[in-house]
C-alpha cells in the first residue's frame, strides 16, 4: 500500500482516491503515526499531502525525522514538499504574491517523475508558501513563473516534491505524474482491484459473524444498499433487512424502496412503521443537534426492539464508509464539530455488535462495488440523503404540515430535475451531486389571484462535489429553475416564495441544519 501522510490539506482523500484508481492500495494516516506502526503497514511509498498550515508555525504537524531514514520513496505535494525542504536544512518563507490557480511549469531538468511529460504542462497551484532554498543533495526539476523551486528531487534518496497539485483534475498530467511515482520510481505492484477487494469483504465477514444472524437498516441511500449485498453474499437467509419509516422520509422513499427490494429480491424484509413516534419525540424541538440527537436515539431503540422481535440477533450491519470513519477521528482531535452523523456516532449501551463491510472504501468505490453486486444504477446515482431525513430540512420545529409542504417542493424540485436531465451523476463527475428543498421557518407576503397571502419559504440547493466536505452551488439552467418555482408556489400550499441557494461550502454547509 502507499501511505498518504494526511496534513488536514482539503485534496488528502483526493491523493489516495487516485491512487486506488491507479490500482494500489492506499491509505490516510496520520503525520503521529508511530514509526512501529508505520512499518507494520510496509509501505511501497509514501506520499506527504497538503496542509492548510505553514511549515514554519510552531503548532504546524511534521513528520517524524526518522521516516526519511525508511529509504522508502516520498513524494511531498504542496505542504508536503515544502515540509521536505524545512525538515531537511532548506528554507520556506511566505510570499507577497500568492499562488492560486492555473499555472504553467517549466520543467527544468530530467526527472522519472516528469517522464513523458511536455517542457511546459498546466499545473495546479493552491498555497503561499515557497521554498527559497533547497535541503542539500537536492535538484531544482521545474520552476514557474513566480516559483523558482515549483519541483525538486534527490535522485538517490528518491525524495521528490511538488508545489503544485497533481490529484485535481486541474492539473491535466496529474495522473502521469502519479502514475510516474507509482510504477517507474516506487515500483508498486497493483493490489487494488474492486472485484478482489469484494471477494475479502465477503470473506471476511463470513468469519466475523458466523452464523449469526444480523440486521441491517436500509435507508434508501447507496452505502446501507451496498452493504446489505455484501452481507447478503455473505450470510445468505441470516440478512434481516429493515427499513424504518419514520415520517421524515421523502414521498418517493417508501416507493422507490419497495422497488428495489423486488428487483434485487431481498429477503425477511420488513418496513416499520414510527411515524407517529418520531413527530411525538420531535414536538417542540427546535435545536438541530437535539433534533439528530433525538432522532437517532429513537431510531437505535427500534433497531434494538426488531432485533429481539427477530430473536438472537447479534450484528447491526452498517453503511459506513471511509471518510464518515476518518472526518469523526478528525473531528475529535483538531477541528470543531460540525454535525453528529449518526452512522459514526452510535449510542451508549447499544447490545448489538456493528458489522462496516465499507469502513475501507471511498463512495466511488462503494458505487463499482454496487455495479460488481449488479445492483441497477438507478439505485446506485440515487443522492445521500442525510440519517435524521426531512428533519433537517424542516428549520425549527418539525410538524405535519411542514413535513407535507417539504416533501411536496422537494417531489417538485427533483422530478424537474430528472426530467431535464439534470439528475444523474455520471461516473467521475462532481455535478448536481445531492439536490434538496428546505423550508424555512418564516412567513412573507405575497399576492395570488388579487388576494394576499403569508405563507412560507422553500429554499432549494443543489451542489457540485466530489467529497461532500466541499461544495459549490450548481448552476442549474434559469429555465429549469423558472419552472421549479413556478410549479412550487402553484401546487404546494402553504408556499408563497421560492428561493435557490447560492452558497458554497464552506461556509455554508449542505444541509441546512
Ligand atoms: P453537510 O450538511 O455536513 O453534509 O455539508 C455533507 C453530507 O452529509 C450528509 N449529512 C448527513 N448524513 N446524517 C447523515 O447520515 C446526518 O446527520 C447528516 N448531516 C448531513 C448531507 O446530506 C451531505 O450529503
Amino acid at each position: 500500500m502507499v501511505a498518504v501522510i494526511n496534513f488536514g490539506g482539503q485534496y488528502a482523500h483526493l491523493i489516495a482516491r487516485r491512487i486506488r484508481q491507479l490500482g494500489v492500495k492506499s491509505e490516510l494516516i496520520s503525520p503521529d503515526v508511530k514509526l512501529p506502526d508505520l512499518k507494520k503497514l510496509n509501505p511501497q511509498a509514501l506520499i506527504l499531502s497538503g496542509s492548510p498550515y505553514s511549515v514554519y508555525e510552531k503548532k504546524s504537524p511534521k513528520l517524524n525525522i526518522k521516516i526519511y531514514n525508511l529509504k522508502l520513496p516520498i513524494l511531498g505535494i504542496c505542504y508536503g514538499l515544502q515540509l521536505i525542504a524545512y525538515q531537511l536544512g532548506g528554507k520556506v518563507s511566505s510570499r507577497q504574491t500568492k499562488q492560486f490557480g492555473k499555472e504553467i511549469l517549466i520543467i527544468k531538468n530530467k526527472s522519472p517523475l516528469f517522464e513523458n511529460l511536455l517542457n511546459k504542462e498546466t499545473v495546479w497551484f493552491s498555497h503561499g508558501d515557497q521554498v527559497d532554498k533547497l535541503p542539500r543533495g537536492f535538484d531544482i526539476i521545474a520552476s514557474t513563473k513566480n516559483a523558482k523551486i515549483a519541483a525538486f528531487q534527490n535522485l538517490q534518496k528518491k525524495l521528490f516534491g511538488i508545489q503544485f497539485h497533481p490529484e485535481v483534475s486541474h492539473t491535466p498530467k496529474g495522473e502521469k505524474i502519479l502514475r510516474n511515482f507509482l510504477f517507474k520510481i516506487a515500483k508498486a505492484r497493483k493490489d487494488w482491484d474492486l472485484t478482489e477487494v469484494k471477494m475479502q469483504i465477503v470473506k471476511k465477514i463470513k468469519t466475523e459473524v458466523g452464523n449469526d444472524k444480523v440486521l441491517v437498516a436500509l435507508s434508501g441511500g447507496v452505502d446501507s444498499l451496498v452493504a446489505t449485498c455484501l452481507i447478503r453474499e455473505a450470510l445468505g437467509s441470516n440478512l434481516y433487512p429493515i427499513f424504518i419509516d419514520t415520517g421524515l422520509l421523502r414521498q418517493y422513499d417508501i416507493h422507490d424502496f419497495r422497488k428495489m427490494v423486488k428487483i434485487l429480491n431481498f429477503k425477511n424484509v420488513q418496513i416499520i412503521k414510527a411515524q407517529d413516534r418520531f413527530l411525538k419525540i420531535l414536538k417542540g424541538v427546535v435545536d438541530p443537534e437535539e433534533k439528530r440527537r433525538k432522532i437517532a436515539r429513537v431510531y437505535f431503540e427500534i433497531l434494538e426492539e426488531e432485533a429481539k422481535k427477530i430473536g438472537n440477533v447479534i450484528y447491526l450491519g452498517q453503511g459506513t464508509i471511509y471518510p464518515d470513519r476518518i472526518e469523526s477521528a478528525q473531528t475529535s482531535k483538531h477541528a470543531d464539530k460540525i454535525k453528529s452523523h449518526h452512522n459514526v456516532t452510535l449510542p451508549h449501551g447499544l447490545k448489538l455488535k456493528i458489522v462496516e463491510p465499507l469502513a475501507e472504501l471511498y463512495k466511488d468505490e462503494v458505487r463499482t462495488l454496487g455495479r460488481i453486486l449488479n445492483v441497477p444504477d438507478s439505485f446506485l446515482n440515487r443522492h445521500p440523503f442525510p440519517g435524521p431525513g426531512l428533519g433537517i430540512r424542516i428549520l425549527g420545529e418539525v410538524t405535519k404540515e411542514r413535513l407535507e409542504i417539504v416533501r411536496a417542493a422537494d417531489e417538485v424540485f427533483i422530478s424537474e430535475l430528472k426530467s431535464a436531465g439534470l439528475y444523474n451523476i455520471k461516473e467521475g463527475s462532481s455535478k448536481m451531486s445531492q439536490a434538496l428543498a428546505a423550508i424555512l421557518p418564516v412567513k412573507s407576503v405575497g399576492v395570488m389571484g388579487d388576494a394576499r397571502t403569508y405563507s412560507y419559504m422553500i429554499a432549494l440547493r443543489c451542489v457540485d462535489t466530489v467529497d461532500f466536505m466541499t461544495a459549490d452551488w450548481s448552476k442549474i439552467p434559469n429555465e429549469v429553475l423558472e419552472k421549479v418555482s413556478s410549479r412550487i408556489v402553484n401546487e404546494v400550499r402553504g408556499v408563497n416564495r421560492v428561493v435557490y441557494d447560492i452558497t458554497q461550502k464552506p461556509p455554508a454547509t449542505i444541509e441546512y441544519e
